[in-house]
């Protein structure tokens, strides 16, 4: 059943006439902007066949096509779209996971449509997804993220080497535990993505872990309105700094969009620099910070698994956190990571659909 096109506003409809003086052909670029419709745009006749409306406007005389089929996909009163919020993704805590880790193999991600889409669709509904049979070569990271995007680059360079140095200017490369955080909130925008991919991990300890960051604030918001509201609203500077290099990105640890759903977290201990608020509300800040770190931190949101060389995890860093467990030091560890964006992940998702290839989680 279709709405009668006099639902839809006058201007709305005019603004989205798709006839060829309207949209350049072959393209969907629209040729005019707000300024050149009239606001006093109204719709002065209808004329109605078995799959579209016609609608003849006043007063510039425009005549529009819209199929019945257009109409009904874009409902005015459908659910606010945004494939990056906290309602289109499936939230899990470790035990929903813990036997049922989305993984793949790299040879049947390169070479087949059908994997390549089940594990973009664990990517972005679960947050994350694991691929087996990388090979163990220096830059094979690249070529996982070149695979379904484009790989960031940054002052860490194209990829970045995770192994103890002497001395480190990150923690990621020391043998110490870190504890679960997003990477690079000092950036603005944050990479979306990350993939850390293992080479050697013959140390004793180094094992990994991702926590559901959007789970863990939804855990937050019920368990504790006030908190999350405080750590929604409170903008927080995180930094980074070396010899060459100067970043600090000031944004609040859980980011909502303007119809107040979680879409983004950023939480790094490390780089979380002085929280600047009036001193009366700082001791408000610390008990929201340190129950939102306690539910991140706790047993029941951390999935645990151990890298094995050969192993790449492809993570959102909007939302899921990851973590490792500390080993002995001069213990054989080498992991390479890269970063990419989830703009490009959707785009192969959605061309791959194109193709109509029935994708794993069609049926969902
Ligand atoms: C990192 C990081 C985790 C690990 O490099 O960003 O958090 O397993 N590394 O060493
Ligand atoms: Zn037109
Ligand atoms: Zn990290």
């Amino acid at each position: 059943m279709t709405l009668p096109v006099t639902d839809y506003p006058a201007l709305w409809l005019r603004d989205n006439c798709s006839c060829a003086d309207c949209v350049a052909p072959g393209t969907e670029q629209k040729l005019h902007g707000i300024t050149d419709l009239a606001p006093d745009t109204r719709i002065a006749r209808i004329e109605e066949d078995e799959d579209a409306v016609v609608v003849v406007f006043a007063p510039d005389d425009h005549r529009s096509r819209f199929t019945h089929a257009w109409l009904a996909a874009h409902r005015l009163d459908s659910a606010l779209a945004d494939n990056r919020a906290e309602d289109a993704k499936q939230l899990w805590q470790a035990a929903d996971l813990a036997d049922s880790i989305p993984a793949g193999s790299w040879p049947e991600f390169q070479q087949e449509p059908i994997e390549r889409a089940a594990g973009l669709e664990a990517l972005l509904s679960q947050g994350f997804f694991l691929l087996r049979g990388v090979p163990v070569t220096d830059g094979a990271v690249l070529a996982v993220a070149e695979s379904f995007g484009y790989v960031r680059r940054t002052n860490y360079g194209e990829l970045f080497e995770v192994r103890v140095e002497d001395q480190p200017t990150n923690l990621a490369f020391s043998s110490l535990p870190i504890t679960p955080h997003t990477d690079n909130p000092y950036r603005d925008p944050v990479p979306t993505i990350q993939l850390l991919h293992c080479l050697v991990n013959a140390a004793d300890g180094g094992d990994s872990g991702l926590v559901d960051g959007f789970a863990a604030a939804a855990l937050l918001r019920a368990a504790d309105p006030a908190a999350f509201d405080l750590l929604a609203r409170t903008p927080v500077t995180f930094r980074y700094a070396d010899v060459a290099t100067e970043l600090s990105a000031t944004r609040p640890l859980i980011g909502l969009d303007p119809v107040g759903r979680i879409r983004e977290i950023r939480f790094n201990n490390r780089s979380m620099r002085p929280i600047a608020l009036p001193a009366d509300q700082i001791a408000a800040f610390y008990a929201a910070y340190r129950r939102f770190a306690e539910i991140l931190y706790s047993a029941e949101a951390q999935l645990t698994f151990r890298l094995e060389p050969g192993d790449c995890v492809v993570f959102d860093n909007t939302r899921v956190l990851h973590a490792r467990t500390g080993f002995r030091a001069g213990g054989p560890r080498h992991l390479q990571g890269c970063y990419a964006d989830l703009d490009g992940a959707y785009s192969e998702l959605a061309v791959l659909r194109r193709g109509s290839i029935e994708t794993k989680g069609a049926a969902r």
